[in-house]
């Protein structure tokens, strides 16, 4: 169990408040401190009536530093959701000083913490973290993540829609690259015993890339995707602190990170394609992560995907790097 806080920045939000309600049920968590810079007090004091062990506290718009003190984990949902018709890239322009903002409290609060990502532009928000963590001093490459979970979560729930023998909650489907579009690349040929046909395959890779806009054009303006993301964020949040906490090894799920999290095992991938991160499937340690799993052989299909995730991530990353080395 942490004895430290679990901080959740953008808890009052529409993936903040089903988030900590699911983190409220974690008997691993002693001290769940939410922040917003609206209606953070109120979204605590009603979770705070929930019978587990964990206590319950928000801090408004300027308390920022004291949610942050000493935390020993930090999720980020702070920011603006897509509307139809937009990138996730398009919400750059207003998520990237917010993900600054925030990483500066906690580079000052609780610099060796686990920081966890959910929001976008994933791809470009995770090196503003590490560059602000860099500015600091205070960056280990094993302990920031860029939470796409959810891609995993959509990909074993739609593959059990194709093929009804496949259990979603007891599949899980390796899911690499970024968390935009072409970027998200589902390895299917991975699957132990798949028989899905060329089409099926080409059908559910698009699902999978395209999942998010598929809730963004349903909700027609309301906002992209909340339950979903806080089931996948709780999910992702305690599988860092199974490892880290109660000392579980050997979990592994795919995540964003920084190579260097693993610069021995990905030296190769790193000279090959040029990029500083990538998802993939990670085992988790005690200080976060443990091993990047080496990427499997892929099927001709999956190599095409890949290449075209390869140029459009090195993008998104320069954009994010350059927004605190460069700054304009
Ligand atoms: P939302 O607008 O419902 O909630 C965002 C919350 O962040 C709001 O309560 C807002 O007050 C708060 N906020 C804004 N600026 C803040 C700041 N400086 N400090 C603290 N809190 C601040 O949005 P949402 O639907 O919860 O989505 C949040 C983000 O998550 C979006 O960027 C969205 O694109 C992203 N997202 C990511 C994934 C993923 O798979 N990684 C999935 C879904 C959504
Ligand atoms: C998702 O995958 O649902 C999120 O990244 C939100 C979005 O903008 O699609």
């Amino acid at each position: 169990m942490s004895t430290r806080p679990i901080t959740v920045c953008g808890a009052a939000g529409g993936i903040g408040q089903p988030l900590s309600l699911l983190l409220k049920q974690s008997d691993l968590i002693t001290d769940l401190a939410l922040f917003d810079i609206v209606n953070a007090p109120g979204v605590a004091a009603d979770l705070s009536h929930i019978n587990t062990r964990s206590t319950v506290t928000g801090y408004g718009k300027d308390e920022m530093d004291a949610a942050l003190k000493d935390a020993h984990t930090v999720v980020i949902p702070a920011g603006v959701p897509r509307k139809p018709g937009m990138t996730r890239d398009d919400l750059f322009k207003i998520n990237a000083g917010i993900i600054r903002d925030l990483a500066e409290g906690v580079a000052r609060n609780c610099p060796d913490a686990f920081v966890l990502v959910i929001s976008n532009p994933v791809n470009s928000t995770v090196p503003i973290v590490s560059e602000v963590l860099k500015k600091y001093n205070v960056y280990n490459p094993k302990k920031v993540f860029g939470v796409s979970t959810l891609d995993v979560v959509r990909a074993s729930r739609f593959i059990s829609e194709v093929d009804s023998n496949i259990n979603p909650k007891s599949t899980r489907v390796t899911v690499v690259g970024g968390h935009s579009g072409v970027t998200i690349v589902p390895l299917l040929s991975q699957i132990p015993g798949q028989k899905f046909t060329e089409e099926q395959v080409k059908a559910l890779t698009h699902r999978i890339q395209y999942g998010g806009d598929e809730v963004v054009k349903a909700k027609a303006g309301a906002g992209s995707a909340t339950l979903s993301m806080a089931y996948a964020g709780a999910r992702f949040t305690n599988v860092v602190l199974e490892a880290s906490v109660n000392g579980k090894t050997g979990i592994v799920e795919s995540t964003y990170v920084n190579l260097l999290a693993d610069a021995e095992s990905t030296k190769a991938f790193h000279a090959k394609t040029g990029l500083d991160y990538f998802a993939q499937d990670v085992e988790f340690g005690p200080e976060g992560v443990a091993k990047i799993l080496p990427l499997p052989a892929v099927s001709d299909h999956e190599q095409g995907l890949l290449d075209e995730a390869y140029t459009e991530l090195k993008a998104n990353i320069e954009k994010g790097t350059k927004f605190i080395t460069e700054p304009e």
